[in-house]
């Protein structure tokens, strides 16, 4: 189990903190059902329009490269959305067989051109899949969305697919004012906490993939 930093090549986002703090509650249990409001509806509410850029392409190199993928071999994103790092990931690595599993219809139903197919609407919580399935299992920003048990249960399943070749990133903040910048721009989060604090959910689910964290950095 490693802590490795597999999107550090992903581009900072620009964030408006404080226009996410108006009507927050009736945002976030929208935002929350990860319908066509949580991708394509305003900001507030999500992504505010969830659009296939290439950003991803980098993160995927990085993958394939420290998974040491080749072709013909089965990798998993869980929490795929629209398939953007599938489709990367397929780009990138020529052959690889990549699959995606989300649990919003919407995402799999408006997904990219080139995965049609390949995405699963479906649960982290019980893959649909045999053990030791996929050469690699990815899941990125997607796990905190359950409440603690529930994030046991998800890791123990892509341990499960994928045993000690996952990748793990949730949600973190590593002080007060990190925490408090997140509270604040967080939609959808029903567990976060200080890397500390996810190593030891990490750990007693018997999870031995890499991880790493997403935290919102604030000036000093
Ligand atoms: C923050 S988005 C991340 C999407 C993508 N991995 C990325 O980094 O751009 C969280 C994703 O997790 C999906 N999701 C939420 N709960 C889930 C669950 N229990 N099982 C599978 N997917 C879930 C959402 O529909 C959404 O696509």
């Amino acid at each position: 189990m490693a802590e490795v930093n597999l999107l550090a090549r992903y581009p900072a986002a620009k964030r408006n903190i404080k226009a996410r703090l108006v009507n927050k509650e009736e945002n976030r249990r929208i935002a929350m059902r990860f319908g066509r409001e949580y991708f394509d509806g305003p900001r507030e509410q999500g992504y505010g329009g969830y659009r296939y850029d290439g950003r991803w392409i980098p993160i995927a190199e990085d993958i394939v490269k420290h998974f040491g993928l080749k072709r013909g071999d089965r990798v998993l994103d869980v929490g795929c959305g629209k398939g953007f790092l599938v489709k990367d990931l397929m780009k990138v690595c020529p052959g690889l067989e990549a699959f995606g599993l989300d649990i919003s219809e919407y995402a799999v139903m408006n997904c990219e051109p080139e995965v049609v197919g390949r995405l699963h609407v479906g649960n982290v919580l019980r893959l649909p899949f045999p053990d030791r399935s996929f050469a690699a299992v990815i899941s990125i920003n997607t796990i905190h969305n359950l409440e603690r048990d529930g994030c046991i249960v998800a890791l123990r399943e892509i341990e499960r697919l994928a045993p000690g070749r996952g990748f793990v990133q949730v949600d973190a903040y590593r002080n007060e004012a990190e925490r408090q910048a997140f509270e604040d721009w967080m939609l959808t989060a029903r567990t976060y906490g200080k890397p500390a604090d996810w190593v030891e959910i990490l750990k007693e689910a018997g999870y031995t993939g890499d991880y790493y964290w997403t935290i919102l950095e604030v000036d000093a």
